[in-house]
């Protein structure tokens, strides 16, 4: 099959790229290099030894994405394309709502005009809200999101269903990551945030290699067993299996069918630094600090439907997951830049 990856540069996007490849898929990506650069798909092509079509282009620009789409003619689209930071969210709400939903919007029309009738959707454990408790699972109506981006996630989500709804042909899958970690075990391509990583696992690399002095842990006097958050972190190429076997399911399924992507084991915050510092033999500085605001205690997922549907599950243990976030940590500490 053809699969035109929209964002696909990005951190789950190029893992994608490669899981794809290696199936024997074709891919092409469109991304605007907002939060990547072309360096991670030169890299899929090395590791590889296939080729990728790559535009440099905004997916919510309608020109440009029909004449690609009629060019291309995808079998399915893998919508990738989305900022992502919850707190930048807060901050620049328009942008977020304009950019999300807006390439959500161009890609049904293009995919219209030109007769593709498969997408697959990165979605978010985030829809769940505080409103559900976990084991989150696809049963479960959306909750109350705390912020702009989750809203993105879900409005995308309710737009996409709504567009399988009024046409039979469509077929949409939904895939809601829990917390994707980890690279590539290469250690060749990775996630690469710009400035002061959000999210725990990057902070924690950027320690243990020295680019920042310590981590802060949002709060330790949670209910759960060590005080810490509770999260169902997933291997990133766990999660680019998904989508290979997410993508496959897709070309023989019409309406929406939404998916968890978890391994449905929770780790605090603690089992990420213990196991990062065991397993790397790495010092791992931090602190306890206050509760960051919007966070929930706890967030898991069922993965019963996963395993039911696409027939797949993770395979990576957490070890895994650290040892392959750290491989290319140390390998790149500057990321993609030379
Ligand atoms: P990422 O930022 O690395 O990748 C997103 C890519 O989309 C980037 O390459 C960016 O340049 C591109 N992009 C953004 N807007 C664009 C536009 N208008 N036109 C063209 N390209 C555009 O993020 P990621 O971690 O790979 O996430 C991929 C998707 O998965 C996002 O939609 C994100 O919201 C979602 N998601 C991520 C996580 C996570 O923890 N990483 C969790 C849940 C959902
Ligand atoms: N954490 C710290 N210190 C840090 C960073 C994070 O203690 O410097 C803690 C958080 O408090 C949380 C855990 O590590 O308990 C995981 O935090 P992340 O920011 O890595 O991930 P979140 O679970 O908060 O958010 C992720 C994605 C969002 C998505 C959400 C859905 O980043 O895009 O999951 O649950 F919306």
């Amino acid at each position: 099959m053809k699969i035109l990856l929209a964002g696909g540069a990005g951190y789950i996007g190029s893992h994608t790229a490669l899981s794809l490849l290696n199936s024997g898929h074709e891919v092409v990506v469109v991304d605007n290099y907002d939060n990547s650069s072309p360096e991670s798909i030169k890299r899929v092509e090395q590791l590889t030894g296939r080729s990728v079509t790559l535009y440099e282009d905004d997916v919510k620009d309608k020109v440009r994405m029909l004449k690609i789409m009629q060019k291309e003619q995808p079998d399915c689209v893998i919508h990738f394309a989305g900022l992502k930071a919850v707190g930048e969210s807060v901050q620049q709400p328009v942008r977020y709502y304009r950019n999300n939903i807006d390439t959500t919007l161009t890609l049904l029309e293009c995919m219209a005009e030109t007769g593709c009738k498969e997408i697959v959707f990165s979605s978010s454990a985030t829809v769940y809200g505080a409103e559900n408790s976990s084991p989150c699972h696809e049963g479960m109506p959306r909750g109350i999101c705390t912020n702009p981006y989750g809203w993105t996630k879900s409005m995308m989500e309710q737009i996409l269903q709504d567009a399988s709804v009024a046409d039979k042909e469509l077929s949409v899958v939904l895939l809601r990551y829990f917390n994707p970690i980890g690279a590539h075990e290469s250690g060749r391509i990775g996630e690469d945030p710009q400035g002061i990583p959000n999210n725990l696992m990057p902070y924690v690399s950027q320690v243990a290699v020295g680019k920042r002095e310590k981590l802060t842990i949002f709060g330790d006097d949670y209910d759960t067993p060590d005080g810490t958050c509770l999260r169902d972190y997933i291997h990133v190429m766990d999660l680019a299996e998904g989508h290979v076997k997410a993508v496959e399911f897709c070309a023989h399924h019409h309406g929406t069918e939404i998916i968890n992507l978890g391994t449905g084991q929770p780790y605090s915050v603690l089992d990420i630094v213990n196991t990062f510092q065991q397993v790397n033999d790495v010092k791992v500085a931090y602190e306890i600090g206050p509760r960051r605001a919007g966070d929930l205690p706890a967030v898991y997922s069922d993965v019963h439907k996963a395993e039911r549907v696409l027939g797949w599950r993770a395979k990576r243990t957490l070890a895994d997951m650290c040892r392959d976030s750290w491989n290319w940590q140390k390998n790149n500490p500057n990321g993609y830049k030379k």
